[in-house]
């Protein structure tokens, strides 16, 4: 096919897009080596364009460099990984979380030089449409604001691969969120979402497995053909968690 000159800029610019997306890993140990504050600055810009219902824009960013918070701050998480530990212990093996399959702690993020702690603001879910606060539109509107935050958190990866940093995803719950917000003096009002934190890799990720396209997309209905049974959900899952448990180590 032969592509006008405006097609050509576009593919051009969606090809080095597709490239970041594709090359970016979710990292969970980390060099101890700085990052340029600039970095951080170019992250948290990304961030900010993130999309939210109506616009309402919940998220806030609390930049942890502090060594001394940075330590508290883990060992805050590492406390509640001795519960989650306890409890995916409980599991069939082969179901098991890959973070959880045995029962020794790994190193954890506790080098990385940044934490970006993501939280954000609950009642701007008022800015979203009346009717779904009554309907449950998008799941209602807790619901809302954890999308609205999962976005933000997103780009913060996104962005951090783009500049050749490794980022992790660590999810928060209410175990652990009100330890979180004391450390920091982050309000009781705000919700503590995401903790990422970020640095140069300390290993090299494995590949990245994903579903593949045919199997997800329908063309103008859905193709029940491609509806997986239990059994294939089942059998979908231990795969993955074949195919994913060396994401949760550290190859050196
Ligand atoms: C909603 C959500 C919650 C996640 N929670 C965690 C988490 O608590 N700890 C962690 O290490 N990774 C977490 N992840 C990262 C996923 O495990 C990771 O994205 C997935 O395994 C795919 O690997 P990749 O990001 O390297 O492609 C989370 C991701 C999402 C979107």
């Amino acid at each position: 096919m032969q592509y006008s000159a405006r097609d050509r800029k576009g593919k051009m610019d969606f090809d080095q897009f597709l490239r970041v997306v594709r090359k970016r890993r979710c990292i969970r140990q980390f060099k101890p080596d700085p990052i340029p504050d600039e970095f951080i600055e170019k992250i948290l810009e990304t961030a900010r364009w993130a999309m939210s219902g109506a616009n309402g824009q919940p998220w806030e960013f609390v930049v942890v460099r502090e060594k001394v918070l940075r330590e508290k701050l883990f060992q805050i998480f590492m406390d509640s990984r001795k519960r989650n530990r306890i409890i995916e212990q409980t599991r069939l093996k082969e179901l098991r979380h890959p973070a959880f399959a045995t029962a020794k702690e790994e190193v954890g993020f506790r080098d990385a030089p940044v934490v970006i702690v993501v939280c954000g603001d609950p009642r701007t879910f008022q800015a979203t449409v009346l009717a779904s606060h009554f309907y449950g539109g998008e799941g209602g509107p807790m619901a809302t604001f954890y999308k609205n935050m999962a976005n933000a958190t997103q780009l913060i990866h996104l962005a951090a691969g783009a500049l050749g940093l490794g980022a992790q995803w660590v999810s928060v719950n209410n175990t652990w969120e009100s330890r979180i917000k004391d450390l920091l003096g982050i309000p009781a009002v705000l919700g503590v979402h995401t903790v990422v934190p970020v640095g140069y890799p300390a290993y090299k990720a494995s590949p990245a497995y994903r579903r593949r396209l045919a199997e997800m997309v329908h063309y103008d209905t859905y193709d029940k053909s491609k509806l997986r049974s239990d059994e294939q959900i089942q059998e979908f899952l231990e795969n993955l968690r074949r195919r994913t448990s060396t994401a949760y180590k550290v190859e050196s």
